[in-house]
C-alpha cells in the first residue's frame, strides 16, 4: 500500500484547533487504500518564546524528504508578524520553490455571498509565491532624524514571472479558457511595466486563451462587482495575496478559503495552508471553521496522486455546506470546530466505503 509522508506544523492559534481536523478527514478518506504516516513539529511562536527560533536551525533539511508539508497558520500576538513569518512559513515557501500559490474562488451552495445577485463564481488566484514585493532586501537611513527614511526592494525575475504566468495559462487550457493579469504599471514605473511585457509575451504562447489585464485598483473593484467574469486569475505576490483574501470574502467566509504552495516540478515538498491566519480573536474557543484546512487537504491528496479522495472530501464539503446543519458561526451556524470536522469526517467516511 501507498504510504505518504506528511510533515504536519499546526503553527499559531486557530491551526492548532483545525489542523487536527483536517488529518481526521483525510484519514476517513484513505479506507485502507493509502497510508498517511504524519509526522508533528511544534514550530511557532510558542517555539520561539522558549527558544529565540521558530524552528531549528536545521528545520528545512528535516522536512526536505516528506511527500508534503500540511500546515496551519504562523503568527501570533507577542512575536513581530515579520519575526515569525520569515522565520517559518516565508523561507518554507522559497527554499522549497513553491513558487505558485493557488488559491481557489468559488461559491458553494449554502454559504451566502454579501453580494445582492452574486451569479456563478469559480475561478481561481494564481499567485507568485516566492518573489515581488514580498523581500527582505532594504533598509533604514538616519534612523533617529527628521530624515529617517526606509527602503524595500521588489524583485521580478524574467524566470519568476514566465514560470507564474505560464502555470496560469496552462491551467487556463483545461478550465474556461481566460487568464486575468493583475497589474499597476500606470503607477509602478519599473517591475509593473515589465510584469506586463513578460504577460503579453505569454499571451503569444497561448492564442486559444482570452487574455486580459486590469489595473489592481479597478480589479478590486470588478471582484466585488463582477466575480462572475473571471476564470484564472494571475497576481504577483502582493496582489495575489489581498485578491486571495477578497475572492473568499465575496463567496463567503474566510475560514472555508484553501490554499496551496505547489513546487510544480516534484523537486521539492508542496505545502498545504488554508488561506486564513492563526485568528487571534478567536483561538482557543473551538468554533474555528475547519473547512479551509480540510480543503487544503483535499488539495495535498489531489497533488500525491489520490484523486478519488480528494474529491470525495470536495463532495462532502458541498454537501455539508448545503445541508446547513452542521455549520460553525462564520457561517451563520452553531457548531464548533470538531463537530464540524466529525460531520465532515463521517460523510467521507461512508462515501469512502461505499467505493471501496
Ligand atoms: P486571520 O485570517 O487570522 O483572521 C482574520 C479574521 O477572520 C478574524 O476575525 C478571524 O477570526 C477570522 N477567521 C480566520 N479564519 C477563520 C476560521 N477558520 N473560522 C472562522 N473565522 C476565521 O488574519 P489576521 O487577523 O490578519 O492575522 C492573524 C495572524 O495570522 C497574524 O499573525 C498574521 O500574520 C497571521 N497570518 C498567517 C497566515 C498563514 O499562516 N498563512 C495567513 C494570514 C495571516
Ligand atoms: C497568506 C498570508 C501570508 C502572506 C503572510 C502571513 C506572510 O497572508 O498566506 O496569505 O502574505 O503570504
Ligand atoms: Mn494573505
Amino acid at each position: 500500500m501507498r504510504t505518504y509522508r506528511i510533515a504536519v506544523i499546526p503553527g499559531d492559534g486557530i491551526g492548532n484547533e483545525v489542523l487536527p481536523e483536517g488529518q481526521k478527514v483525510l484519514e476517513a478518506s484513505a479506507g485502507g487504500r493509502f497510508r498517511l504516516d504524519w509526522q508533528q513539529f511544534d514550530w511557532s511562536c510558542e517555539r520561539f518564546a522558549k527558544t529565540g527560533a521558530m524552528m531549528p536551525k536545521d528545520g528545512l533539511d528535516q522536512i526536505r524528504d516528506f511527500d508534503a508539508i500540511y500546515l496551519g497558520a504562523v503568527g501570533f500576538p507577542g512575536v513581530p508578524d515579520h519575526v515569525s513569518l520569515w522565520g517559518l512559513l516565508i523561507p518554507i515557501r522559497r527554499n522549497f520553490h513553491q513558487y505558485i500559490n493557488l488559491r481557489p474562488v468559488k461559491l458553494l451552495k449554502g454559504v451566502d455571498s454579501p453580494l445582492k445577485s452574486p451569479g456563478d463564481i469559480d475561478f481561481y488566484v494564481v499567485r507568485e509565491n516566492n518573489e515581488g514585493e514580498y523581500s527582505n532586501i532594504g533598509g533604514r537611513l538616519y534612523e533617529g532624524s527628521e530624515a529617517e527614511l526606509c527602503m524595500q526592494q521588489s524583485i521580478f525575475s524574467r524566470r519568476g514571472c514566465d514560470r507564474v504566468m505560464k502555470y496560469a495559462f496552462e491551467l487556463a487550457k483545461t478550465r474556461k479558457k481566460h487568464v486575468t493579469s493583475a497589474t499597476k504599471s500606470n503607477g509602478i514605473s519599473h517591475t509593473m511595466p515589465y510584469w506586463d511585457e513578460r504577460f503579453a509575451a505569454m499571451t503569444k504562447q497561448y492564442p486559444d486563451v482570452k487574455a486580459d489585464v486590469y489595473h489592481i485598483d479597478i480589479l478590486t473593484a470588478h471582484f466585488v462587482r463582477n466575480p462572475h467574469w473571471f476564470d484564472v486569475v494571475v497576481g504577483s505576490n502582493l496582489f495575489g495575496d489581498i485578491l486571495s483574501d477578497l475572492g473568499p470574502a465575496v463567496v463567503g467566509s474566510i475560514g472555508i478559503a484553501p490554499g496551496a504552495n505547489i513546487n510544480p516540478e516534484k523537486e521539492y515538498p508542496s505545502m498545504f495552508e488554508p488561506v486564513h491566519g492563526s485568528a487571534p480573536d478567536i483561538a482557543g474557543k473551538g468554533i474555528a471553521n475547519p473547512i479551509g484546512q480540510i480543503w487544503s487537504g483535499a488539495m495535498m491528496l489531489r497533488h500525491l496522486g489520490e484523486e478519488e479522495a480528494a474529491q470525495t472530501i470536495e463532495r462532502a464539503i458541498e454537501t455539508v455546506l448545503a445541508d446547513g446543519k452542521s455549520l460553525t458561526r462564520d457561517l451563520g451556524g452553531k457548531a464548533n470546530t470538531k463537530e464540524l470536522g466529525d460531520a465532515l469526517a463521517s460523510i467521507v467516511r461512508e462515501t469512502t466505503h461505499a467505493l471501496a
